[in-house]
């Protein structure tokens, strides 16, 4: 399973003074060294931690792929489109939440959706689509013309009673089925840590995880190359 790190927490840091360090390209560069898969950064709305300049040096200097995390809009779909990363992730964006709070709805948001998903297929770039662990949104991803989806771990990683967190694994796990019976590439991400990785790493149709916050966090205390060094052992411990 591909371990991708999300460093906007690095630019949260920098956005606190304004200023330009610590600096979000470091820490691809150190992420990358240390064996991450990918980098994955999301350009807000309000630009509260990646700025514009860090996704355009990132599409220069990252060695392995990078993730445009994104909201589907006219602005961003220029930005996605003049940049033209390895692959963007589309997620709802609520100006004022702290971090994103759920999967996109494919009922409602599909009319917006779609005609982003065709004008990143006719750049050459590839779509996935955040969504919450259910097989309805799978179905709707596969319509929609998405290569991949990320399923919601956010919920999971919040639960602590057994039961509810067995229930919610089981989602997780029969999304991941559905989408790669169907042919989508299967992601999940979101809230998740060095303890909770290992039933995410349980499940074979899991593909990639992105993670940031709780590497990040990590970091502060043990560097950011050991922290990187950390998930992935975690994860080895279950999958290769
Ligand atoms: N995946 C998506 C779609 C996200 O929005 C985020 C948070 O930016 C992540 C993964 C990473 O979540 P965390 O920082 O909790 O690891």
């Amino acid at each position: 399973m591909k371990l991708c790190i999300n460093i906007d927490h690095i630019a949260t840091l920098r956005q606190a003074r304004l200023q330009n360090e610590p600096d979000p390209i470091i820490a691809a560069g150190i992420c990358e060294l240390a064996g991450a898969d990918g980098i994955v950064c999301h350009l807000r709305e309000d630009r509260r931690h990646i700025i514009d300049r860090d996704v355009h040096i990132l599409k220069e200097t990252i060695n392995t792929k990078l993730d445009l995390e994104m909201a589907a809009t006219d602005e961003m779909l220029k930005i996605a489109s003049d940049i033209k990363p390895y692959m963007v992730t589309l997620v709802p964006e609520k100006r004022q939440e702290l971090t994103t709070e759920g999967g996109l709805n494919l009922q409602t948001s599909e009319f917006k959706i779609l005609p982003v998903i065709e004008k990143l297929k006719d750049e050459g770039i590839k779509t996935s689509l955040f969504i919450e662990p259910d097989p309805e949104s799978v179905d709707r991803a596969l319509e929609l013309g998405a290569d991949m989806i990320e399923i919601h771990t956010g919920k999971y990683g919040l639960l602590r009673d057994h039961d509810d967190l067995l229930a919610e694994l089981g989602k997780i796990s029969a999304t991941a089925r559905l989408a790669k019976e169907l042919g989508l590439g299967v992601n999940a991400g979101h809230g998740l840590n060095y303890l909770n990785i290992t039933a995410i790493a349980n499940i074979n149709e899991i593909d990639e995880v992105s993670i940031g916050h709780s590497i990040i966090a990590r970091a502060v205390f043990i560097g950011l190359e050991n922290a990187v060094k950390e998930m992935i052992t975690a994860i080895r411990r279950v999958r290769v």
